[in-house]
């Protein structure tokens, strides 16, 4: 792969609320997101698109796909965001309130911490370079596109990065701006790029 885009989906209504996991549908701001990112990206190559499974990160490349009939896409669930378990669909202050341990445990060693029943982002990692290992042997020399989320994102960055394991989980990931990775066989190019400001 020479180059990779990297962009999380836009705003979601449980973004607005501080609500995690789940399956909600973007809000107004997160479509026009979505319509910029597509906007932006209109005269750069991108052959390959991948998706998560879930609907926030369709809806993200949808407007993008639209221009490009040709591209291929797909939607691979190694890309999905982390599973909080038990406490998906929770707020962060709901969390904070009934399960403190939740909270202390993320805040003593996030990128350890496993959610009950849930992943950790060390468990994360391995599933979402499983996802990676696809995206590139499917891309091959193509440009993609990898519309993921908060958590995959950070993972993914540090893939090539090399981070040390406990920045990771707090890598800034915001949603009005993606990643462009370009790699030549001496170089390896990082740039995050805004395509709109923010609420
Ligand atoms: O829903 C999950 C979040 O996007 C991951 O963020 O690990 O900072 O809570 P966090």
């Amino acid at each position: 792969v020479h180059s990779l885009y990297l962009a999380r989906h836009g705003q979601t209504e449980f973004n607005v609320q501080g609500r995690i996991g789940g399956d909600p549908p973007l809000t107004a701001l997160g479509r026009s997101q979505a319509e910029a990112l597509a906007r932006h990206l209109r005269d750069h190559r991108i052959d390959w698109v991948f998706t998560s499974t879930r609907f926030r990160s369709h809806e993200t490349a949808a407007p993008l796909l639209t221009e490009r009939p040709g591209a291929h896409v797909m939607a691979l669930k190694e890309f999905d965001e982390i599973w909080a378990g038990d406490c998906e669909g929770m707020l962060y202050s709901e969390i904070r309130r009934r399960m403190p341990e939740v909270t202390a445990g993320r805040n003593a060693d996030k990128y350890g911490y496993a959610y009950p029943n849930g992943e950790s982002y060390a468990i994360l990692r391995e599933r979402v370079q499983r996802g990676l290992r696809r995206a590139l042997f499917l891309a091959g020399d193509a440009p993609l596109l990898i519309v993921g989320h908060q958590a995959i994102n950070r993972v993914l960055l540090s893939l090539f990065l090399r981070q040390r394991s406990e920045d990771v989980p707090y890598i800034h990931i915001p949603q009005n701006q993606y990643y462009h990775i370009s790699l030549t066989p001496s170089r390896k190019v990082f740039e995050r790029i805004p395509y709109e400001r923010t609420a």
